[in-house]
């Protein structure tokens, strides 16, 4: 198994709220709420967990409020790569409804200072060097701007780490500019980076072609419940997850983007890889978490995955 480094640099705490039914300006009961250290590089170390890596998490963490995250880094035991920053990291609210709608209020989190901006890169320099990859997920915090963004993925290539890019709006157009060596877009997260439509599989291809012109050796566009498309140069493959009842979408693309690296980095088949990669995806929506609980659920959900060629159209 591979040693893997995630880098969040906009955490959360995140409060799940379950209930049947959201009814805006009325006193809503939840079924139950839930807190749990979160964010994007976070949620995928937990998946990379599950599957046997060996993991270290960085980013920006609020030194006011790191208790659900200590927990977390000790229970999992990753190493602790977070530069703690003044003030407290924030808390995102999701309200999940039995018909697996989900309501996100995301706060904006702590400001971070050029000095800590200096103190991961050079924790970085210090310990990336013999990880294999590197994932880089969610949003910027406040004081971080898209061009500094830009020159970390630079750091971290320079550091010969495989680097897998998972963002929106102007942090992915520029950290497109790095070159990362994996994308996961979604459709319309795609559509925006790269100011073009993305409704048909010829405009996503087109898009791919693009983005491996600048670089990018794997673009996977992710459209929810329709499935995944992956282009590399030289493949192209769709996968329909199967159907599923849906719990909660949180960490679906978290997890296809883990199942992902996960394959890749052990050379298994494309279609095997994508295959897993969609139903530890489909799994997460199975559940109000996500992760990998139950292995015979899992092989279930590898079989009900439909994987073509898109080649063949
Ligand atoms: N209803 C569903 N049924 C089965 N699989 C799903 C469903 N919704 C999502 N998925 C799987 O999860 C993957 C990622 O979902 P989606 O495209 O919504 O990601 P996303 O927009 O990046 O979401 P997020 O970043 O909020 O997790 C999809 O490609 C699909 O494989
Ligand atoms: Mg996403």
């Amino acid at each position: 198994m591979a040693k893997i480094l995630t880098l969040t640099l906009n955490p959360a705490l995140d409060l799940t709220v379950r209930l049947a039914h959201l009814q805006p300006g009325a006193v809503n009961r939840s079924e139950t709420l839930l807190t749990h250290a979160a964010g994007k590089g976070v949620n995928v170390a937990q998946v990379l967990a599950d599957l046997g890596h060996e993991v270290t998490v960085g980013g920006f963490l609020g030194e006011d409020n790191p208790q659900a995250f200590d927990a977390l880094i000790a229970r999992r035991g990753f190493a602790d790569a977070f530069i703690r920053v003044p003030g407290e990291t924030r808390s995102n609210i999701k309200i999940a409804e039995q018909d697996g709608r989900v309501t996100d209020i995301n706060a904006p989190g702590p400001q971070v200072s050029e000095q800590a901006q200096l103190a991961l890169l050079n924790q970085l320099t210090l310990i990336a060097p013999g990880h294999a990859a590197v994932v880089v997920a969610g949003s910027l915090p406040r004081g971080v701007s898209a061009q500094w963004f830009q020159s970390l993925l630079v750091h971290l290539k320079s550091l010969g780490l495989k680097v897998v890019l998972d963002t929106s709006g102007e942090a992915l157009r520029a950290g497109i500019k790095a070159g990362p060596w994996l994308i996961k877009p979604n459709t319309e997260e795609l559509a925006e980076a790269l100011d073009c439509a993305t409704d048909s599989i010829a405009q996503q291809a087109q898009a791919a072609e693009r983005l491996h012109a600048q670089g990018v050796e794997h673009v996977v566009v992710s459209h929810g419940a329709e499935g995944v498309n992956w282009f590399s140069p030289g493949t192209a493959l769709h996968a329909t997850p199967p159907k599923v009842s849906v719990a909660s979408t949180v960490g679906a693309g978290d997890s296809l983007l883990a199942g992902m690296l996960h394959g890749l980095l052990r050379f298994d088949l494309p279609e095997t890889t994508l295959r897993r990669a969609t139903a530890i995806a489909a799994m997460a929506v199975t559940q109000i978490g996500f992760g990998i609980s139950d292995d015979a659920q899992l092989a279930r959900l590898e079989s009900g995955v439909h994987v073509r060629t898109l080649t063949e159209q």
